[in-house]
């Protein structure tokens, strides 16, 4: 059965006392609280909070993943962090291709497919975000987009690292902007995914990952995305900044 994940992405949010106050409120709440079986709990949080954050919680319930790494190894490159400086401090994920990241910093599917494989070398899981723009939802080229960012962001990953790899999809209309995609309109782009999956590698190995939703999903609409079949989580934004949104988000799961 393949595992249920809510993951926060706090983006560049939060001073290292701040995020170490919110990771430490989730992390009592799962102290007190059972965590739900094959449910799990991953905080991405910024670079700088890596290591107080693992400090802060309970691995076995809580993980921490960066939101991005350098495509290179190590070398000259200023300002790069590279994915085995990032498992040194205990992260476990890391968020590879997310469409701020895409959009604003120009990362292309190659850079992104090396990314990829530099987790998988490191056995690091790399969340790997895919989705289409307002435009190509609108002139109907979504599933074609969605289908040629996994093709070549997938291209260095073997049947062995995929499942090592959760996708996530966020519509980028939908990623801050407070427009959720509809439950129907998720669903029919996670099961597509699952499709391109199975095209790339085999229907077995696409069953078993999993894919997560994320573009302002709220405590309100979580039950009825996390509802679909398909749908096995989500990556949340601005709601995984408030400790009871992000809680209550779980709860949908
Ligand atoms: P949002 O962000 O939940 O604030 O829309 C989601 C994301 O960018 O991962």
């Amino acid at each position: 059965m393949r595992s249920k994940i809510v993951a926060g992405n706090w983006k560049m949010n939060t001073l290292v006392s701040e995020g170490v106050e919110l990771a430490s409120s989730i992390n009592r709440f799962f102290s007190d609280n059972k965590l739900a079986p094959n449910v799990k709990i991953i905080l991405g949080v910024p670079f700088t909070h890596i290591d107080a954050c693992v400090k802060s919680v309970d691995y076995t319930k809580i993980s921490v993943a960066a939101q991005n790494c350098s495509q290179y190894e190590k070398g000259a490159y200023t300002g790069e962090v590279a994915v085995d400086m990032i498992k040194s401090l205990g992260a476990q994920y890391i968020i590879v291709g997310h469409s701020e990241r895409r959009q604003i910093f120009g990362e292309t599917d190659a850079i992104i497919a090396q990314k990829l494989a530099n987790c998988h070398k490191n056995a690091i899981f790399p969340i790997l975000c895919c989705g289409e723009t307002a435009d190509e939802r609108d002139d109907g080229s979504y599933f074609d987009v969605v289908k040629n960012q996994l093709i070549a962001s997938l291209c260095l990953t073997d049947q062995f690292n995929i499942l090592r790899t959760v996708v996530a999809y966020e519509p980028v209309w939908a990623i801050g902007t407070g427009k959720t995609a509809s439950p129907d309109q998720a669903q029919e782009m996670h099961k597509y995914i699952r499709k391109i999956i199975a095209e790339i590698f085999t229907q077995n190995i696409a069953d078993q990952i999993s894919i997560l939703y994320g573009g302002s999903v709220k405590p309100d609409n979580a039950v009825e995305l996390f509802s679909q079949d398909d749908i096995d989580g989500g990556l949340i934004g601005g709601a995984s900044l408030k400790k009871e949104d992000f809680i209550k988000i779980y709860q949908a799961i």
